[in-house]
């Protein structure tokens, strides 16, 4: 962090004194005033529900600059890595900072691919589960599992086993979701081919039976690779500052990412492109593009309790990039399976070009975000809806585990502790039962 020459200066209106603070500066992006000292300064806390103003921390990894629509991981607009690499060097660049090259490519797809397998005890674990339990409840349960079954990669605090457990992580996750598919369909389990890509392995896992042969399709696996990487990371959100927290007490990292996995799985959050899907196909069940003006009406009125879902964003004020993206992957998906017609395809973009000029969303800078297409997209390729925040999960894992590589090696690292504004009942003494 470079201190800047710039102070902040608090004053009070009642007369106590001021304090003047320090600035920071990022490499791109606002600087932050250093409140570290205010309470034990001036006994006073700051108040930030929902952390609108707050960074948690300081990261390398990704920058998000949401009035302009722009997303970089490392640097690299997320653009040109859509385009120029795939999901595991993308893995390689969040994980250790630098795009690899060949020969560093193939050693990281090697390791992965060799990590594939999962203990075979698993498959009796998730046989606990009913057949209809939502993925995301199963895949919270399988990652914190995890720590029981690869023990010998727990201690956070040692580099090597954050190192294990991270290729562990990472290769094991499309396994994992492949089997709660499976076991949801009653079909038997298939292992991982390692002579795959690692996103055509999965589809493979995900679409296989033994009783054919199975040879994925390269425009949909490109696709699920695209998907993998538009996920990857996404800076301070809600599941990475999950893992952050859960992560700051030491707890090994299989738990931490399965607290980032029940964190993403909220409809706010990652369970959102299951949600916009599920809109999608109520509106079209309603009356489809016909009924959209109605739909709209509903969600401008704030007592319906109805949201566009798969728009607006936290931090984008303009066009998620990564939607603009999706929406290329659609019409390519789209077109390579013959489904240009695909109804909820045209009603989504029929929902846009209406969102997009309406007072209501242009006022709030509400721009469709990367769930508004990456449902349509799962959808083509044959992924059941309720798999979408699994597969979401099995993408951004790589970031979550960097995010908390990066604050253990980081020397001012603390436990997160946030305080509070109590404005309950102040001290009183308990009566005996019957005088209450
Ligand atoms: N539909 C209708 N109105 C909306 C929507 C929406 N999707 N999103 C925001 N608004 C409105 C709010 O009601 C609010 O209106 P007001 O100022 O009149 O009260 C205004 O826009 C500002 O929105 P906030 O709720 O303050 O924005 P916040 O940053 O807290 O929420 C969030 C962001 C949670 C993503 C929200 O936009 C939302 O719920 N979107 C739908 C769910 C979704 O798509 N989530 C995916 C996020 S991306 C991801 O996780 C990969």
């Amino acid at each position: 962090m470079t201190p800047s020459d710039v102070k902040a200066t608090l004053a009070f209106s009642d007369g106590s004194p001021s304090m003047e603070l320090p600035l920071y500066k990022g490499s791109i992006g606002p600087d932050v005033i250093d409140i570290r000292k205010l309470y034990a300064q001036t006994g006073k806390f700051t108040y930030d529900p929902g952390f609108l103003s707050t960074a948690s921390c300081n990261s390398t990894i990704t920058y998000i600059d949401g009035d302009k629509g722009e997303l970089l991981y490392r640097g690299y607009p997320i653009e040109q890595l859509a385009v120029n690499c795939d999901y595991l060097e993308t893995c390689y660049l969040l994980l250790y900072g630098e795009l690899p090259n060949q020969s560093q490519k193939d050693e990281f797809n090697h390791r992965v691919m060799r990590h594939t397998m999962v203990n075979e005890q698993m498959q009796f674990f998730l046989r606990g589960f009913r057949r209809d339990a939502h993925p995301m409840a199963v895949m919270t349960g399988l990652v914190g599992a995890m720590s029981a079954f690869y023990h010998d990669s727990t201690d956070i605090n040692n580099p090597e086993h954050r190192e294990i457990a991270a290729i562990r992580l990472i290769a094991k996750m499309p396994t994992l979701v492949a089997m709660a598919y499976k076991y949801t369909i009653g079909q038997p389990y298939i292992y991982p081919k390692n002579d795959l890509s690692y996103a055509g392995n999965f589809m493979r896992m995900m679409f296989a039976t033994p009783c054919e042969e199975y040879k994925p399709n390269d425009v949909l696996v490109r696709a699920m690779d695209r998907i993998f990487t538009l996920h990857a990371d996404h800076e301070q959100n809600a599941s990475t500052s999950t893992v952050r927290l859960c992560g700051s007490s030491g707890t090994n990292p299989f738990a931490a990412i399965a607290a980032g996995v029940a964190c993403l799985w909220g409809p706010a959050h990652g369970g959102a492109n299951e949600a916009c899907l599920n809109m999608l196909g109520d509106i079209q069940q309603n009356g489809g593009v016909a009924k959209i003006g109605e739909f709209i009406k509903q969600v401008k009125d704030k007592n319906s309790g109805v949201k566009l879902m798969g728009f607006g964003h936290r931090v984008y004020k303009n066009y998620d990039p990564r939607a603009k993206l999706m929406r290329e992957t659609c019409h390519e998906v789209l077109g390579e399976l013959g489904l240009q017609d695909d109804p909820l395809f045209k009603l989504a973009m029929e929902l846009e070009k209406i969102a997009l000029e309406d007072e209501y969303f242009v006022a709030r800078k509400l721009y469709p975000n990367v769930d508004f297409y990456s449902g349509i997209v799962q959808r083509a390729i044959g992924i059941p809806v309720p798999l979408f925040t699994a597969i979401f999960a099995l993408a951004r894992t790589v970031g979550w585990i960097a995010q908390l590589n990066e604050m253990i090696g980081d020397p001012e690292y603390k436990i997160g502790r946030p305080r509070q504004l109590f404005v309950g009942a102040s001290s009183r003494d308990v009566k005996p039962i019957g005088q209450r």
